[in-house]
């Protein structure tokens, strides 16, 4: 008998439980309020044996001991459209929900989704809503995930969002959200990846004191002011994006940022020097500070360790070009276009993997260096000089396929060349 009793509640362990009634209805109302034109939840509530246990119901999961409900995923099932009936918090052991790209008609998130406080993950991206955040969201104390980008979302941002400890992932990027990023997330040691691109945030950055484990922060093309902050607690951060608003001030030491780095703060108001110890980060991948105001002397810059990407373009530049010195590089792409940099055309035979450099509207001068050097290293490279610049040498000999791009004339050249350069046109001739 005993070993009867074990067998069965084996079995029963091994099946699975099914899901309890209370549960089964909440979904039943859910999916009343959901238009269904391509039948993709037909197997709910359907009349069938075997559709009775919602724990089988497509997009619907689990717990395999309790046989409670603990994940609804209906980002794969295309077409729905309506609203979130109000027994869904009945599913309280919910969680994971997602709720991708279901068109939501009341354009609405409810404000009793912050009930279900065990859900860890909550999914309403590309959902039609075009309502502001309900700060009672802030009361799901268990959210680890949180993505409700791609929507037309209003309002600002709720300062309780930034008080959830749990949090390790934000994404709210492209709404409409508007006023200042709560402080709140300034200090939130959780946050691992923030999404907030696409908005118009205004207001100045928190300081980003307690972001200890930031690796991803994305706040471009919104409209905030004011100057960077440091970011000097920030040891994990990997990829800033700061490009297309309207920050000030100068550019701070990133020193502290000890994983490889990507930072793009194009398109701001930035002033000052680039700090030199910018060039040495041996991290610092990708470099984008173009059109900045930007107005240091770049003489004494060595930016040519690690860097793949160092885009200078469209500031105020001065002083001489710098030049690879001899170190091993990196650097494929260089962009110094558009500033006031002065004296010979660099050495960039440090950078063997040198595939783009635009020096061009500057004010260097003098002759391309020599074939034995800047141009053996350019195998397949665009190299763009711009028109101002006054070559003296009648000829250079290279070994290459280079395209070198002045503003009214270029050449392609694919073999072994002689360039002739005469009265500032220049001829190639295949030896
Ligand atoms: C429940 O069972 C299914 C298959 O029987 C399994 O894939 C899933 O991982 C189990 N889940 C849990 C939480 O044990
Ligand atoms: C969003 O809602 C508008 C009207 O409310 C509708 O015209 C549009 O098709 C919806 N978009 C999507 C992607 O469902
Ligand atoms: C949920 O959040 C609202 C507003 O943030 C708050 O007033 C309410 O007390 C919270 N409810 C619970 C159960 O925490
Ligand atoms: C900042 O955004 C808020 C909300 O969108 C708006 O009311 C306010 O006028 C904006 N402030 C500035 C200076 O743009
Ligand atoms: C950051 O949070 C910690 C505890 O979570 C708190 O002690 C500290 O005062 C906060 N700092 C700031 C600048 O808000
Ligand atoms: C930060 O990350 C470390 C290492 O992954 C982890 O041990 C720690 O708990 C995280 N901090 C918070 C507040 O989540
Ligand atoms: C950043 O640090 C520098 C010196 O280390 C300081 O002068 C500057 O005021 C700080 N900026 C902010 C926004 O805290
Ligand atoms: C910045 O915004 C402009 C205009 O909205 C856009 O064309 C551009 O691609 C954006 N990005 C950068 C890096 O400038
Ligand atoms: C930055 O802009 C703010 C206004 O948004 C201004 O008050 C401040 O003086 C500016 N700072 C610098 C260094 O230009
Ligand atoms: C730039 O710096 C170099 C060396 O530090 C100096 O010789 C030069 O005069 C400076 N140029 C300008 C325009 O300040
Ligand atoms: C490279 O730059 C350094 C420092 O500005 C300078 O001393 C050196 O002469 C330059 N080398 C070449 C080949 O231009
Ligand atoms: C360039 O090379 C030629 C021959 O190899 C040499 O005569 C000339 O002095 C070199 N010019 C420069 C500026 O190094």
């Amino acid at each position: 008998m005993l070993v009867y009793v074990s067998l069965l509640v084996c079995v029963l362990i091994m099946s699975g439980e099914s899901c309890i009634d209370k549960e089964r209805q909440a979904l039943l109302d859910f999916k009343e309020d959901i238009q269904d034109p391509q039948n993709m939840l037909q197997e709910w509530g359907g009349s069938l044996e075997e559709n009775k246990d919602c724990c089988k119901w497509v997009g619907v999961s689990c717990n395999n001991h309790t046989g409670r409900v603990i994940g609804l995923d209906l980002s794969t099932s295309s077409g729905l459209a309506g609203n979130i009936s109000p027994s869904l918090p009945l599913l309280n052991q919910l969680r994971y929900l997602n709720l991708y790209g279901i068109d939501f008609l009341s354009n609405t998130i409810p404000t009793f989704l912050g009930s279900l406080t065990k859900l860890q993950s909550l999914v309403m991206s590309e959902a039609n809503l075009t309502r502001p955040i309900p700060s009672q969201l802030g009361n799901l104390s268990s959210l680890v995930h949180l993505d409700l980008t791609g929507n037309h979302l209003v309002g600002s941002i709720p300062f309780s969002l930034g008080e959830l400890r749990s949090l390790t992932y934000l994404d709210l990027s492209f709404n409409q959200l508007g006023g200042v990023i709560p402080e709140s997330f300034g200090n939130h040691s959780s946050l691992i990846q923030m999404y907030l691109s696409g908005n118009i945030l205004n207001g100045s950055m928190p300081d980003f004191v307690g972001c200890l484990n930031l690796t991803e922060l994305h706040l471009n093309d919104n409209n905030l002011h004011g100057g960077l902050p440091n970011f000097t607690k920030c040891s994990s951060l990997s990829v800033l994006y700061l490009f297309n608003n309207s920050l000030n001030g100068s550019i701070p030491d990133f020193t502290d940022c000890l994983s490889q780095m990507t930072l793009y703060l194009a398109n701001n108001q930035l002033s000052g020097n680039i700090p030199n110890t910018m060039g040495q980060l041996p991290n610092l991948v990708n470099v984008d500070v173009s059109h900045n105001s930007l107005d240091g002397n770049l003489s004494d810059f060595t930016g040519c360790q690690s860097q793949q990407h160092l885009s200078l373009s469209s500031n105020r530049l001065s002083g001489n070009s710098p030049n690879s010195s001899g170190q091993v590089s990196n650097l494929q792409h260089i962009d110094f276009s558009y500033n006031s940099l002065h004296g010979s055309i660099p050495d960039f035979t440090g950078c063997p993997s040198l595939t783009w450099l635009d020096l061009s509207s500057n004010r260097l001068s003098g002759n391309l260096p020599n074939s034995t050097g800047f141009l053996e290293i350019c195998l397949s490279c665009v190299i763009l000089i711009g028109d101002r610049l006054s070559l003296t040498s009648p000829t250079i000999h290279f070994q290459a396929a280079c395209l070198i791009v002045s503003k009214t004339r270029y050449l392609f050249l694919n073999y072994q060349i002689t360039i002739v350069w005469q009265n500032s046109f220049f001829f190639g001739f295949i030896v």
